[in-house]
């Protein structure tokens, strides 16, 4: 219910469609390229490859399926493991299962929120065959301590970055340093294409392998002829045309993320009981979604406060449920097992984090924190 003489309404996101995405869009129309072949599905890939500093892109139909061409590309098959976060999207998840194969889940680490790199060697066993690191909300993982595991113990590596373009790890992009990076450009994310994903890689055989089996693993040289059972995940023209306009802005869409971060935190600093969102000393942070956690001495439990700020209009979201506490998941598992990523599920709430924000939106949504506050 709106209070009376409330009229203003933040929302946690907003698409930005201000550049070429019309243009490039009625070009589509207007040649009738609209299926999954056309121009600017090739350019899409290759630039936003450029743009992850990596050689090949491999769009796809959104960032889901990115992960299930991912694992079935690498050969992750039924009785593999795969090790990943407990506290992520449950596409992350997903995925694993899709592939036949079951995910196993690490606790998060307190300051990035980010799986425990020092918590992944208890969870290998004989049947590990993959770490899927999950760049929560913007903030890159500790990628030196995967990739260390994963060279020690000869595992793959394919980084979800659904949430996290542009975000570095020691001045390297998101996506560009395990095997395979996956993204998504849902219409929440930095850079959208409605639905859409793209598998990022510097391995010509395994791009070309992704290329194969999203396209029912079609044989160049034979028409109709399948040698494997492949997978429709082609992405459209049309969304690549879109993707390829936003790219066209994606610096600035990290700048507004980032200016957004900067002003949050320089308004909810000297609130009692926040916790605001980390970026470590060799981080990028995107701020894919700028997020609090929200203490005990604040006075008000998180849920509360996202009653009252719903009230004043600003849209909010919860953490996500760590993957052990959902019922496909939950077999065997407790929160005792996954403590922070417990707490951090409890805790954690996105604020509104559009590239549309103002400054003074951004201060409108810091007082009703503030007083909300006891
Ligand atoms: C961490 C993570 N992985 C995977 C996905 C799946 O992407 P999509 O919604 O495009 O399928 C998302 C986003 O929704 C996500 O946040």
């Amino acid at each position: 219910m709106e209070k009376k003489g409330i009229t203003r309404h933040i929302p946690v996101s907003e698409p930005l469609l201000g550049g070429n995405e019309e243009k490039y869009v009625l070009e589509c129309i207007r040649s009738s390229w609209i299926s999954s072949l056309g121009k600017f599905i090739p350019e899409f890939e290759e630039k936003f490859a450029k743009f992850c500093g990596t050689k090949y892109g491999v769009s796809v139909m959104n960032g889901t399926v990115a992960l299930q061409l991912a694992l079935a590309a690498l050969g992750i098959k039924n009785g593999d493991e795969v090790i990943m976060p407990d506290l992520t999207f449950v596409a992350t998840a997903n995925a694993v299962m899709h592939a036949g194969a079951k995910p196993v889940f690490v606790d998060a680490e307190q300051d990035t929120w980010n799986i425990d790199t020092e918590k992944i060697a208890a969870a290998i066993t004989k049947k590990t065959k993959a770490i899927i690191p999950v760049h929560l909300y913007g903030h890159p993982c500790n990628m030196d301590a995967v990739m260390k595991i994963a060279e020690e113990r000869n595992l793959l590596v394919i980084e979800d970055a659904a949430e996290a373009h542009g975000a570095e790890y020691k001045g390297k992009k998101a996506g560009s340093i395990g095997n395979v990076g996956c993204f998504s450009f849902y219409g929440n994310k930095i850079l959208i294409t409605g639905e859409g994903g793209m598998c990022v890689t510097n391995d010509k055989k395994l791009s070309e392998r992704m290329h194969f089996l999203k396209d029912h693993a079609m044989d160049k040289e034979r028409r109709y002829f399948h040698p494997e059972i492949g997978y429709n995940f082609r992405m459209t023209n049309v969304q690549a045309a879109i993707g390829l306009a936003q790219l066209e802005q994606i610096e600035k869409f990290i700048a507004a993320k980032r200016k957004n971060a900067e002003i949050y935190n320089s308004l909810l600093k000297d609130v009692k009981g926040l916790t605001l969102q980390h970026e470590m000393p060799w981080a990028k942070n995107v701020y894919w979604m700028y997020s609090i956690l929200v203490e005990d001495d604040f006075g008000r439990s998180r849920d509360e406060l996202m009653k009252l700020l719903k009230a004043e209009g600003v849209d909010t979201r919860p953490f996500f449920y760590p993957m052990h506490q959902l019922p496909m998941y939950s077999e065997g598992h407790g929160d005792n097992e996954f403590p922070v990523a417990s707490e951090l599920a409890l805790k954690g709430i996105n604020l509104p984090s559009s590239v549309k924000l103002t400054a003074d939106d951004i201060r409108y949504v810091c007082n009703a924190i503030a007083e909300a506050s006891k």
